[in-house]
């Protein structure tokens, strides 16, 4: 919870010389006083560094003004930074710590349901190249990350929303008692109601960080976080990443997945239909309609994640499982696309 970040920053920092808050205008607006209030921070204390969030703003040359801002500080090693924001502030700033002295010590104080869940966990950080989506990072474990749902009261709904998307994905790879109690609360989740969220957003970070502790690098068990992202990149490409929401996306590719998995009898029709259900009951998507099918395709093609030319597909077996398939066709793609309207 933010209201103790003092004390829970000194725990898992010791010996920190001083703490250097990077934020957002946005945020900062919004939960600034809480995180000051949290910090036990004086009017003496240097301000927070802020710099600008979204998607456009993750660059090296953003993450420069962040450099910047610590050489101008004389910001030491023994020095912590706490990043208070959404998935962009934390993988930029946490590059930021990562790269500044060759490494100073990161807090994620997390405002997002994406990183809350995702984001914050798991030691990726980085920045997009001009050519690619984080062409550019490292590995950097925070010492902590604090979360307090109480910080997505701010969040627009559909902000709120597009991250849930990835909590239901979290419930069909890996915890059917997750997914029961995204069935059940959905309504109350969706309202943003923090005694709903925290059970779930909890379960979420426990799931990531045991799948990223058994495989920091990616290497092979990590991939199960890719359910629905094979598809959901290639329709971010496709729309130039301003039709959807990433969870928006992942929805999408969730459904196609689900369906491709139920043409290779790989999954029951039972499961496929309560997966769909409860994806439609949160809400419309943006249309996807009148999409060109065969730019998807070749997108799906050029995703980071195709290893030695095969197209790696999660596809569910049962709620909270899944398996690795690498030899799904053509055809079956278009299957899934169909599903979902293309
Ligand atoms: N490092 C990883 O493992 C990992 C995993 C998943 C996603 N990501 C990255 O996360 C990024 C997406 O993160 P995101 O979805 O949080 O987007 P974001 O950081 O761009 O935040 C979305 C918007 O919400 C605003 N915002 C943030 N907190 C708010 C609050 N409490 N109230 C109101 N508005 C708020 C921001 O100002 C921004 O406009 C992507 O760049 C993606 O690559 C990284
Ligand atoms: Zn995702």
């Amino acid at each position: 919870m933010i209201a103790d970040l003092r004390d829970a920053v000194a725990a898992a920092c010791p010996a920190a010389s001083r703490v250097v808050v990077v934020s957002s205008p946005r945020v900062w607006t919004l939960h600034g006083p809480t995180v000051v209030a949290g910090l036990g921070l004086s009017a003496g204390d240097d301000g927070p560094v802020l710099v600008n969030d979204g998607e456009k703003a993750k660059t090296m040359a953003t993450m420069g003004k962040v450099h910047d801002a610590l050489v101008a500080r004389g910001v030491d090693r023994k020095a912590v930074l706490v990043v208070v924001g959404g998935g962009v502030l934390g993988d930029l700033a946490g590059f930021a710590a990562a790269t500044y002295l060759r490494g100073i010590r990161l807090v994620h104080v997390p405002t997002t349901v994406v990183a809350q869940t995702d984001s914050a966990i798991g030691g990726k950080v980085g920045v997009n190249h001009r050519l690619g989506k984080n062409l550019l990072g490292a590995f950097h474990q925070a010492s902590l990350v604090a979360v307090d749902p109480a910080v997505l009261s701010t969040l627009t709904r559909r902000e709120l929303r597009a991250g849930l998307y990835e909590v239901v994905k979290y419930g069909v790879i890996a915890s059917a008692p997750l997914f029961a109690r995204c069935q059940d609360t959905m309504d109350a989740l969706l309202d943003g109601d923090a005694q709903a969220l925290l059970p779930v957003i909890v379960e979420c970070c426990a799931i990531k960080a045991d799948v990223v502790t058994k495989d920091e690098r990616e290497d092979g068990l990590r991939r199960i976080l890719n359910f629905g992202h094979t598809i959901g990149h290639a329709l971010e490409a496709v729309t130039q990443y301003k039709l959807l929401r990433h969870g928006e996306a992942v929805a999408y590719g969730m459904k196609a997945a689900s369906a491709i998995a139920v043409a290779r009898g790989l999954w029951h029709e039972d499961e496929h239909e309560a997966l769909t259900a409860l994806l439609d009951r949160m809400g419309p998507l943006p249309a996807i309609a009148g999409l060109d099918v065969d730019a998807i395709l070749a997108a799906t093609r050029r995703d980071k994640k195709v290893i030695a030319g095969a197209l790696h597909f999660i596809l569910p077996t049962r709620i909270g499982e899944t398996t690795t398939v690498t030899d799904v066709d053509e055809a079956q793609v278009r299957h899934g696309l169909a599903t979902i309207g293309l």
